[in-house]
């Protein structure tokens, strides 16, 4: 018993830490609960296509963190919800969650000329 509960809670683990690799593997769409019922088609992102086609190396480009107000652009948050963060009603300083995914996405697709920048773009039909 010393020598296997070791070992299990190892292979639980891996077991959990596999599942999230799968899932943001599998990731094609974002339709984050946080908003209830969407008013747009889900937004495509193929997350791990779309990551490595846009050479993106580094997760803390979109995966950053921070509290009170500022952002912590040092700080890998990748597995964290947005919404965690970014209130669909935001109060104060805080960046709401439309807007947060908005300005991530479309700033970068702007600032690379690539990606797209309309709306029927990534809420496809
Ligand atoms: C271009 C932006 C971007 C980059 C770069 C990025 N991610 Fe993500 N990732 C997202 C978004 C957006 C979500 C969805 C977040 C949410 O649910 O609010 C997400 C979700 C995830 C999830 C949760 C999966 C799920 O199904 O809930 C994991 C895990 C993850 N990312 C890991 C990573 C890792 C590891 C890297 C670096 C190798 C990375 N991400 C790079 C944007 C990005
Ligand atoms: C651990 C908390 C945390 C997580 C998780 C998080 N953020 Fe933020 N983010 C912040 C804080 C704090 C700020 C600064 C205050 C503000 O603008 O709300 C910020 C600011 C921003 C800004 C405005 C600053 C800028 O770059 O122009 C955007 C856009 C943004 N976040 C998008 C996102 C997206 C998209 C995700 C998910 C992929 C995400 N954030 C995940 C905490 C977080
Ligand atoms: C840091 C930069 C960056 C961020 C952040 C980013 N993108 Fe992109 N995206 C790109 C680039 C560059 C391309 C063009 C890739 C190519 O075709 O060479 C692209 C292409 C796309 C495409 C076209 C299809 C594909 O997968 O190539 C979609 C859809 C897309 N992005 C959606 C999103 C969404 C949704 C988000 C926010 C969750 C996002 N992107 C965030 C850089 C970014
Ligand atoms: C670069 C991709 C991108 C573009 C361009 C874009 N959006 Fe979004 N939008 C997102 C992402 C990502 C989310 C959060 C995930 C989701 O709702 O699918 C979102 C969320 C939303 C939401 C809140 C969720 C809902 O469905 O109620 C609305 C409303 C919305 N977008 C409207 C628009 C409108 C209108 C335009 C054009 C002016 C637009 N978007 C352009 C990516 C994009």
């Amino acid at each position: 018993m010393r020598r296997t509960l070791p070992i299990l809670i190892l292979a639980v683990l891996v077991f959990v830490a596999a599942q999230v690799v799968v899932a943001q593997e599998s990731m094609t769409k974002l339709a984050p609960a946080a908003f209830g019922t969407l008013t747009r088609p889900p937004a495509v992102f193929a997350h791990d296509k779309h990551n490595e086609k846009a050479q993106i190396a580094e997760c803390v480009v979109c995966h950053h963190g921070g509290a009170d107000g500022k952002q912590d652009k040092s700080a890998s948050t990748e597995g964290t919800p947005c919404a965690d963060c970014h209130k669909v009603k935001p109060e104060g300083k805080n960046t709401g969650l439309q807007r947060a995914y908005h300005k991530q996405c479309i700033d970068c697709h702007r600032t690379k000329g690539k990606g797209p920048l309309a709306c029927g773009q990534c809420h496809v039909r």
